[in-house]
Protein backbone atom coordinates (compact mmCIF):
# COMPACT_ATOMS: atom_id res chain seq x y z
CA UNK A 1 0.00 0.00 0.00
CA UNK A 2 1.48 3.36 -1.26
CA UNK A 3 0.63 5.86 2.15
CA UNK A 4 0.96 9.77 1.74
CA UNK A 5 1.00 11.78 4.99
CA UNK A 6 -0.24 15.02 5.04
CA UNK A 7 -0.01 17.31 7.85
CA UNK A 8 -1.93 21.05 7.94
CA UNK A 9 -0.57 23.28 10.62
CA UNK A 10 0.19 26.63 10.74
CA UNK A 11 2.57 26.64 13.35
CA UNK A 12 4.22 23.74 11.65
CA UNK A 13 5.17 24.93 8.37
CA UNK A 14 5.65 28.51 9.99
CA UNK A 15 8.71 26.38 12.06
CA UNK A 16 7.22 27.49 15.35
CA UNK A 17 6.68 24.01 16.31
CA UNK A 18 7.66 20.70 15.64
CA UNK A 19 5.42 18.60 13.58
CA UNK A 20 5.46 15.40 15.57
CA UNK A 21 2.72 13.81 13.91
CA UNK A 22 3.46 13.41 10.84
CA UNK A 23 6.31 11.32 11.79
CA UNK A 24 4.04 9.72 13.78
CA UNK A 25 1.30 8.59 10.95
CA UNK A 26 4.97 7.49 9.04
CA UNK A 27 5.86 5.63 11.95
CA UNK A 28 2.56 3.24 12.13
CA UNK A 29 1.82 3.25 8.76
CA UNK A 30 5.43 1.66 8.01
CA UNK A 31 4.72 -0.78 11.05
CA UNK A 32 1.53 -2.21 9.36
CA UNK A 33 3.62 -2.84 6.35
CA UNK A 34 2.56 0.54 4.44
CA UNK A 35 5.41 2.10 1.91
CA UNK A 36 5.14 6.05 2.64
CA UNK A 37 5.99 7.62 -0.94
CA UNK A 38 5.35 11.22 -0.21
CA UNK A 39 5.28 13.36 2.68
CA UNK A 40 4.48 17.23 3.13
CA UNK A 41 3.59 20.00 5.62
CA UNK A 42 0.97 22.49 4.53
CA UNK A 43 -0.44 25.69 6.45
CA UNK A 44 -4.44 25.35 7.35
CA UNK A 45 -5.12 26.78 3.94
CA UNK A 46 -7.70 24.98 1.98
CA UNK A 47 -7.12 25.75 -1.18
CA UNK A 48 -3.01 24.74 -0.68
CA UNK A 49 -5.10 21.50 0.69
CA UNK A 50 -7.53 21.11 -1.66
CA UNK A 51 -4.51 21.27 -4.71
CA UNK A 52 -2.00 18.53 -2.98
CA UNK A 53 -4.78 16.00 -2.34
CA UNK A 54 -5.92 16.77 -5.95
CA UNK A 55 -2.72 16.01 -7.55
CA UNK A 56 -1.59 13.21 -5.01
CA UNK A 57 -5.23 11.69 -6.73
CA UNK A 58 -5.30 12.50 -10.18
CA UNK A 59 -1.78 11.24 -10.15
CA UNK A 60 -2.12 8.45 -8.84
CA UNK A 61 1.10 8.78 -6.57
CA UNK A 62 -0.26 7.03 -3.60
CA UNK A 63 -3.28 4.98 -2.62
CA UNK A 64 -4.46 6.20 0.53
CA UNK A 65 -3.68 9.99 2.01
CA UNK A 66 -3.54 10.17 5.29
CA UNK A 67 -4.03 13.64 6.55
CA UNK A 68 -3.18 14.92 10.41
CA UNK A 69 -4.38 17.96 11.98
CA UNK A 70 -7.15 20.85 11.38
CA UNK A 71 -10.06 18.99 12.05
CA UNK A 72 -11.01 20.71 15.04
CA UNK A 73 -12.89 24.45 15.66
CA UNK A 74 -10.24 26.69 15.16
CA UNK A 75 -10.97 29.67 12.64
CA UNK A 76 -7.96 27.84 10.83
CA UNK A 77 -9.36 24.33 10.56
CA UNK A 78 -9.97 23.26 7.05
CA UNK A 79 -8.70 19.92 6.42
CA UNK A 80 -12.48 18.24 6.49
CA UNK A 81 -13.35 21.14 3.64
CA UNK A 82 -10.66 20.17 1.83
CA UNK A 83 -11.41 16.86 1.92
CA UNK A 84 -14.90 17.11 1.29
CA UNK A 85 -14.47 19.44 -1.86
CA UNK A 86 -12.41 17.18 -3.86
CA UNK A 87 -13.98 14.00 -2.99
CA UNK A 88 -16.27 11.70 -5.12
CA UNK A 89 -17.41 9.27 -2.43
CA UNK A 90 -17.85 10.38 1.38
CA UNK A 91 -16.38 7.17 3.45
CA UNK A 92 -18.17 8.02 6.81
CA UNK A 93 -18.05 4.97 8.68
CA UNK A 94 -13.94 5.21 9.05
CA UNK A 95 -14.69 8.52 11.17
CA UNK A 96 -17.39 6.90 12.82
CA UNK A 97 -15.70 4.11 13.73
CA UNK A 98 -12.29 6.40 14.82
CA UNK A 99 -14.74 8.70 16.99
CA UNK A 100 -16.56 5.67 18.24
CA UNK A 101 -13.46 3.89 19.40
CA UNK A 102 -11.91 7.40 21.02
CA UNK A 103 -14.25 8.32 23.13
CA UNK A 104 -13.03 5.33 25.86
CA UNK A 105 -9.25 7.39 25.83
CA UNK A 106 -10.65 11.22 25.48
CA UNK A 107 -14.66 12.43 25.49
CA UNK A 108 -13.03 15.33 23.27
CA UNK A 109 -13.06 13.30 20.73
CA UNK A 110 -16.14 13.93 19.69
CA UNK A 111 -14.58 17.26 18.83
CA UNK A 112 -12.80 16.32 16.06
CA UNK A 113 -14.39 16.92 12.48
CA UNK A 114 -12.51 14.61 10.18
CA UNK A 115 -13.66 12.96 7.64
CA UNK A 116 -13.06 10.28 4.63
CA UNK A 117 -13.36 9.81 1.32
CA UNK A 118 -12.41 9.01 -2.07
CA UNK A 119 -10.86 10.30 -5.40
CA UNK A 120 -10.77 7.97 -8.20
CA UNK A 121 -8.60 5.16 -6.67
CA UNK A 122 -7.38 7.25 -3.94
CA UNK A 123 -8.68 6.81 -0.16
CA UNK A 124 -8.28 10.19 2.05
CA UNK A 125 -8.75 9.93 5.58
CA UNK A 126 -8.21 12.93 8.30
CA UNK A 127 -6.71 12.27 11.58
CA UNK A 128 -6.78 14.96 14.16
CA UNK A 129 -3.19 16.77 15.05
CA UNK A 130 -2.02 15.38 18.47
CA UNK A 131 0.25 12.36 18.04
CA UNK A 132 -1.37 10.82 20.37
CA UNK A 133 -4.62 10.75 18.89
CA UNK A 134 -2.93 9.96 15.87
CA UNK A 135 -1.81 6.86 17.63
CA UNK A 136 -4.67 5.45 18.73
CA UNK A 137 -7.38 6.49 15.85
CA UNK A 138 -4.75 5.45 12.67
CA UNK A 139 -3.38 1.82 15.43
CA UNK A 140 -7.10 0.93 15.47
CA UNK A 141 -8.35 1.46 11.99
CA UNK A 142 -5.25 0.34 9.72
CA UNK A 143 -5.84 -3.71 9.95
CA UNK A 144 -8.99 -2.62 7.69
CA UNK A 145 -7.92 -0.26 5.53
CA UNK A 146 -5.98 -2.93 2.94
CA UNK A 147 -9.05 -4.89 2.13
CA UNK A 148 -10.69 -1.40 1.28
CA UNK A 149 -8.26 -0.13 -0.85
CA UNK A 150 -8.18 -3.90 -2.44
CA UNK A 151 -11.66 -3.19 -3.55
CA UNK A 152 -11.25 0.35 -4.80
CA UNK A 153 -8.07 -0.82 -6.71
CA UNK A 154 -10.12 -3.72 -8.54
CA UNK A 155 -7.67 -6.16 -6.72
CA UNK A 156 -9.83 -7.72 -4.51
CA UNK A 157 -13.70 -8.62 -5.50
CA UNK A 158 -17.18 -7.24 -3.82
CA UNK A 159 -17.49 -9.39 -0.18
CA UNK A 160 -21.01 -10.15 -1.41
CA UNK A 161 -20.16 -12.26 -4.36
N1 LIG B 1 -9.05 11.58 19.34
C1 LIG B 1 -8.30 10.75 20.07
N2 LIG B 1 -8.33 9.45 19.80
N3 LIG B 1 -7.49 11.19 21.06
C2 LIG B 1 -7.41 12.52 21.38
O1 LIG B 1 -6.62 12.87 22.28
N4 LIG B 1 -8.20 14.80 20.82
C3 LIG B 1 -9.42 15.54 20.45
C4 LIG B 1 -9.99 15.13 19.10
N5 LIG B 1 -9.79 13.74 18.82
C5 LIG B 1 -8.21 13.44 20.62
C6 LIG B 1 -9.02 12.91 19.58
C7 LIG B 1 -9.28 16.98 20.52
S1 LIG B 1 -8.86 17.62 22.05
C8 LIG B 1 -9.54 17.83 19.46
S2 LIG B 1 -9.62 19.50 19.69
C9 LIG B 1 -9.87 17.28 18.12
O2 LIG B 1 -9.48 15.92 18.04
C10 LIG B 1 -9.34 18.07 16.91
O3 LIG B 1 -7.95 18.02 16.84
P1 LIG B 1 -7.14 18.78 15.66
O4 LIG B 1 -7.66 20.17 15.57
O5 LIG B 1 -5.71 18.73 16.11
O6 LIG B 1 -7.33 18.04 14.39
Amino acid sequence: MRVAVITSSDSGYAGTREDLSGPCVKEIAESFGAEVVYTNLLPDTQELLENELKKICDENLADLILTTGGTGFSMRDCMPEATIAVTERIVPGIPEAMRAYSLQFTKRAMLSRATAGIRKQTLIINLPGSPKAVRECLEYIFPELQHGIDILTGTATNCAR
